[in-house]
């Protein structure tokens, strides 16, 4: 039905655009946007003589001309989705004349308005939604922009580059002109007009220029705009300190806007972001939102040199420029925040989306061989595992080879569109090493198991290690083949220390391998993959004792996290076992006091104590069964919750009470403060005591800071008593003026544990501030429920699963990029026990039969119930 598209196609474009100039008569019903292109046909390009086609999609044509000759109908063949012109010579001149409607546009790719100010999103097919035109990312060309538009209600017009020219119109309109000296990729232009105010800065750059920084808000948000300011600084000169990258315009513009698809875009000098990761103010911002709009900013800033300037040949190589810019902000923020932390959310969030979609029927390698909708490939695979990947050639090749790799890379290819294999050839060549391997890392789905086998030989004291690796093998696909896995490993004495000499970098290359550990004084205990040195899943036999020892001594702080991680997932899935035969529940001595030791430990600051203290999620957890029954895991999780509350009640009071109280500055001190503090009072409130529910209360009415605000309301919401429902009221009537924090006020509703959450999320859905139009709350509300609420999502009776697929159907004629995100909550309906995986399908094939259900959707849906 829908055509798929195939990597091994690929054929480069029988034609190259030079240059395009662009004018846009501004109107949000109806702009006109006129084209100027010089093409000629590519000397590198396949047969030679065929037509020119220009993609288009929803366009509506107006005039073309040849060399400055209007054509007649009869000289092309034009409809919404494609522009063809049989005779062309080798070099010539096209101008196309199309309106569009950008206040129509749902979808909120190609030109579009948002709260009444234009913007643009063209990656990745959305410039043919603006004009006719070679949309393809290999497909280079320089562009200038003249922009037009009412005066008084669009006084700001940005685009891509430098601002070459402006003046006045007729009518009180007027325009600006824009030129961008780099050549790009059409998916990088970019288009604002709007009321906006700005957030200046400056940053001067290693050589010594000055760059314009600015930050463009609706006027109300002004006061929101510092702390993505100092993110974009910190992260230039970062990029300048670890990789010698400079910025290359003089001016560097961000615009935040209401309505967007996804987290922010890095269009050339003018980024277009989702307001949600630009403005913070401590009152209505998290330290969580404070590190996303951090990561985020840095992420697209990073964009310019790995992406921008060196960037795609085609869409499946995303992840060239995805997996590596993630990569790059992960380290950033690590350098920013707290290496530890950084790398234990990175990881956990890598094990909560990827292993599950690896798992699934959606699994891809990171460089997928086919698509039937490119939007549906910006997945945790392609950008999350992609950075993984990355990070196994600085795990092999060192810091300094890595960067080395790095210059060299974006040296040979400077203004090219190029490959993933372009880049591993790249690393290779410049440290002189043989990197084949790694390239199956590219083409092979699924998360590699390593098996590892420790075995201590007391006479002649050696440890040997075993480590063998497995894959599950894709339908369709070739036999998986054996893997480049570094695993970092050191070994443990008996006093908590590394015994000298055995910390090391084991290269898995083989099926199995044997290393061996000599000359050791005493029977060691293994750390392995320290830092995570690898995507993949470890199995090893390991008593609760050994685990708990790694958790207080290994001197990779990772691996604490990992070991305390393991020994609590075991624990909880035996009790899920025990709910599952209808056994008592009894929790293990063993977690309790190696619980306590963090808790009492003064060594540890609060991030790291209280991301310790936090147990597995429930869909880690249901990761790990073969058929998941949603209730047993809810009720396994809270159990150990209450217990772990009860057995350290004093313990945890104590550590509130201690934290209770200090500044809402956002800096590492006071946010490891508010993180402990609000971990010990979720145990608490658990407990659902008069006096502990007191301290939420008390909180939620006390805190000026958003972190605090927001965690004692969580608490409250997952309870059931008269303080919910006044909190509840509270929170709307405080915050219905800010839309992203009302954001949250719907999210945290949709993920509560109550049983009422199910009833909460219909009646919101009715609510006069929910709007299925607008991308930030259709998730607020409905992924937040269908993703991260599986206690609600997965009611035996099915009406979860009707709602939400009535709402994605509903969405889908609006906005189906955000559809299908939604949608894709129902791909793990296999993993489910017989009654709701029966329910989750039948929705499955009510969604896939729906008319005029979009490719995007439709794509997910069918390969989730392929076979
Ligand atoms: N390229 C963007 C990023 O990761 C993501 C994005 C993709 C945004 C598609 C919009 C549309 O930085
Ligand atoms: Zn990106």
């Amino acid at each position: 039905m829908h055509e798929r598209i195939y990597r091994k196609d690929y054929q480069a474009s029988e034609f190259l655009v030079d240059s395009v100039d662009l004018v846009f008569e501004l109107d949000p019903a109806e702009t006109v946007v006129k084209a100027k292109m010089q093409l000629r046909r590519n000397p590198d390009g396949p047969a030679r003589g065929g037509p020119l086609r220009l993609h288009g999609d929803e366009l509506e044509l107006r005039s073309v001309r040849l060399n400055g000759t209007r054509l007649d109908v009869s000289q092309f063949e034009a409809d919404s989705q494609s522009l063809a012109i049989a005779d062309v010579p080798e070099r010539f001149q096209l101008e196309t004349e199309v309106l569009i409607h950008p206040a129509q546009n749902t979808k909120l790719m190609g030109l579009y308005t948002s709260s009444g100010t234009f913007c643009t999103q063209c990656e990745a097919e959305g410039f043919r939604r603006i004009t006719y035109y070679l949309d393809r990312p290999d497909v280079m060309a320089r562009f200038t922009t003249r922009i037009e538009a009412d005066r008084s209600s669009y006084p700001i017009l940005l685009s891509n580059g430098n601002r070459v020219a402006r003046g006045d119109l007729p009518n009180g309109r007027h325009w600006v002109q824009w030129e961008d000296p780099f050549r790009k990729p059409s998916y990088l232009f970019a288009l604002v007009a709007g009321d906006l105010a700005c957030h200046e800065g400056t940053f001067t750059t290693s050589s010594g220029r000055e760059v314009a920084l600015e930050i463009w808000v609706e006027p109300a948000n002004a006061d929101k705009c510092g702390h993505a300011l100092a993110s974009l600084k910190a992260a230039m000169k970062w990029d300048e300190d670890r990789y010698g990258l400079e910025y290359d315009l003089d001016i560097y513009m961000i615009v935040a806007v209401d309505d967007f698809n996804m987290g922010a875009m890095e269009n050339k000098g003018l980024n277009i972001f989702n307001s949600k990761y630009v403005l913070a103010k401590p009152s209505t911002a998290t330290d969580d939102d404070y590190e996303g709009i951090e990561g985020v900013v840095a992420h697209e800033y990073f964009h310019n040199w790995t992406g921008n300037r060196v960037t795609c040949r085609d869409w499946f190589q995303l992840t060239l420029k995805e997996g590596l810019t993630v990569f790059r902000d992960q380290e950033f923020s690590a350098d920013m925040t707290s290496r530890e932390v950084q790398r234990i959310k990175d990881v956990t969030r890598l094990r909560t989306a990827q292993f599950a979609e690896d798992a699934g029927p959606l699994a891809h390698p990171i460089r997928p061989e086919s698509y039937i909708e490119m939007n549906n490939f910006y997945t945790s695979t392609v950008y999350e595992k992609g950075a993984e990947v990355v990070r196994l050639y600085q795990t092999l090749l060192g810091r300094d080879g890595f960067r080395k790799g790095l210059r060299h890379y974006l040296e040979t290819h400077d203004a090219r569109a190029v490959t993933c294999d372009d880049f591993r050839e790249a690393m290779a060549e410049a440290n002189d090493a043989d990197l084949t391997q790694l390239e199956r890392w590219y083409s092979q789905a699924g998360t590699p198991i390593v098996h590892a086998n420790g075995v201590w030989h007391e006479s002649a004291g050696a440890y040997t290690l075993t480590l063998s690796q497995s894959q599950r093998a894709m339908p369709k696909e070739t036999e998986p083949r054996p893997l480049t896995i570094p695993i970092c490993v050191g070994l443990l004495g008996a006093n908590g220390k590394d015994i000298p000499g055995t910390v090391r970098t084991l290269e898995l290359n083989e099926p199995e391998q044997t290393f061996t550990f000599e000359n050791l004084p005493e029977r060691p205990i293994l750390s392995i993959g320290r830092g995570f040195s690898a995507p993949i899943k470890l199995e090893m036999k390991r008593s609760h004792e050994e685990l708990a020892f790694l958790m207080a001594h290994d001197s990779d702080p990772f691996n604490r996290w990992e070991a305390g991680q393991e020994l609590a997932k075991r624990i909880l899935l035996g009790l899920v076992a025990r709910v599952l035969e209808k056994r008592p529940l009894e929790l293990d001595e063993g977690l309790v006091s190696a619980f306590r030791k963090v808790l009492s430990d003064p060594s540890l600051d609060g991030s790291i104590k209280a991301l310790t203290l936090a147990l597995p999620s429930e869909e880690l957890l249901s990761q790990e069964l073969s058929l998941v029954d949603p209730d047993a895991v809810h009720r396994a999780r809270g159990f150990v919750i209450r217990e772990l509350g009860l057995a350290l009640r004093a313990e945890w009071m104590r550590t509130y009470e201690q934290h209770a109280r200090g500044a809402d500055a956002i800096d590492k001190a006071q946010i490891g403060r508010r993180r402990i503090k609000n971990r010990a009072l979720r145990y608490l409130v658990a407990l659902e005591a008069p006096d502990t529910i007191a301290l939420a209360v008390e909180q939620f009415g006390a805190a000026t800071g958003m972190t605090e605000y927001e965690a004692a309301f969580v608490s409250l919401v997952d309870l059931d008593s008269a303080e919910t429902d006044r909190a509840i009221a509270e929170f709307y009537e405080r915050w219905r003026g800010e839309p992203l924090v009302l954001d949250k006020w719907f999210r945290i509703q949709a993920m509560s544990g109550s049983p009422l959450a199910f009833d909460r999320v219909v009646a919101l859905s009715k609510h006069p501030d929910f709007n299925l139009a607008n991308p930030n709350r259709a998730r607020s509300l409905l992924y937040c429920f269908a993703a991260g609420n599986p206690v609600a999502f997965h009611r035996a009776d099915g009406r979860a699963y009707r709602f939400i697929a009535d709402q994605v159907v509903e969405l889908d004629a609006i906005n189906p990029q955000v559809a299908s995100r939604i949608v894709s909550s129902f791909n793990q309906w296999k993993r489910y026990e017989p009654g709701r995986s029966g329910l989750m399908k039948a929705e499955l094939e009510r969604i896939a039969r729906w008319p005029g259900i979009s490719k995007d959707v439709s794509e997910i849906v069918e390969r989730a119930l392929e076979r």
